[in-house]
């Protein structure tokens, strides 16, 4: 196994759905776990679930799972939790981009963008970049992004990246999944070297609160889907597990995993040059936000 007790994951979207699963089964197996979430509250219940998982704490203190609590709707609180764990974690192995969420209703975050697309992807991003020196001093590393078979259906308009024409749930969601597949991979584009590893998957179709965000009419529709098509927690942790554990897949990078198989991507996210366009793009929205960023010079988001 790839991932041993020596080595430290950071799992977003932990309290809740495959994040807590996967933390909880990595931290049985002996990996330190860090979790964010975005409720204080919910990210005490979850180390709590996790540490009981884990059998309490036989590899001793210093596995003791660590949280940190951040909203992925705020790139500045995105930005300041990058600052908390680069002061405090002294390495990082895994980082496993998990956290998402859709949105009923078009919704603005703080920094004006699209909620789907800030939260599923800017967020990502930009925690991404900003953890990318820990990982390649930890290396070998993993970055992990869960992604969403609906990034099929998804659509890349770099003219209305936010949907002000045509807001709708599903669009923004598989275009924020679009997103999360390009990115991964242009990730690995620019990590030629491999020692730090970036791969996207689909963890299946899991009946979690993912659709928590979904419009009142919409809610017995998905429930009965739930009890009917989706697979359980337990399984769309899986895919996350394997990918952080599996000693075969060292030096694997830039690919998309339909849950524990490597796939194909929809041809739009095999697109180097949308994926290019929407790292550029991606930077921009940060930097625009975060003008402390603005600089070439500043170097604070390490884009390579
Ligand atoms: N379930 C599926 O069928 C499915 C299929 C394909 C892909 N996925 C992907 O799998 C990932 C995990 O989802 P899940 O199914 O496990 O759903 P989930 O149970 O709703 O978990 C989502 C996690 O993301 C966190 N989160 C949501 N908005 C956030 C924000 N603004 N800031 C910080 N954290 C935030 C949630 O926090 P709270 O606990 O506070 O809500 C929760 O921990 C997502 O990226 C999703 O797109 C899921």
């Amino acid at each position: 196994m790839w991932l041993t007790h020596e080595k430290t994951v950071l799992i977003t979207g932990g309290t809740s759905g495959i994040g807590l699963e996967a933390a909880a089964v990595l931290a049985s197996q002996g990996a330190r776990v860090i979790i964010v979430g975005r409720n204080a509250g919910k990210v005490s219940m979850a180390l709590g679930v996790i540490e009981a998982r884990a059998g309490g704490l036989p590899y001793g203190e210093r596995h003791r799972p660590v949280s940190y609590v951040c909203d992925f709707s705020s790139l500045r609180a995105v930005d300041q939790l990058a600052d908390a764990i680069l002061r405090d974690v002294p390495a990082l192995h895994v980082l496993v981009n998990n956290a998402g969420s859709v949105f009923a209703r078009r919704t603005l975050t703080a920094d004006g963008y699209e909620a789907t697309f800030a939260v599923n992807h800017l967020a990502p991003f930009l925690l991404t970049q900003r953890l990318l020196p820990l990982l390649r001093a930890s290396a070998p590393a993993r970055i992990i992004t869960v992604a969403s078979a609906r990034h099929c259906k998804g659509t890349m308009d770099f003219t209305d990246l936010g949907f002000e024409r045509g807001y709708q749930i599903l669009r923004a969601y598989a275009r924020s999944k679009l997103a999360n597949v390009l990115f991964a991979s242009e990730q690995a584009r620019r990590l030629p070297d491999t020692l730090v590893t970036s791969n996207s998957v689909h963890p299946g179709r899991v009946a979690t609160n993912i659709w928590s965000g979904a419009p009142g009419w919409a809610k017995p529709i998905i429930r009965y889907w739930l009890s009917r098509t989706f697979i359980t927690v337990p399984e769309g942790a899986a895919p996350i597990v394997a990918l952080a554990t599996r000693s075969d897949l060292a030096g694997l990078t830039g690919q998309y995993f339909d849950r524990l198989d490597q796939s194909e991507a929809a041809p739009a996210a095999r697109d180097p040059e949308a994926a290019a366009h929407l790292w550029r793009e991606s930077e921009r929205l940060i930097q625009a936000a975060l003008p402390v960023h603005g600089g070439p010079s500043s170097g604070r988001l390490n884009i390579s």
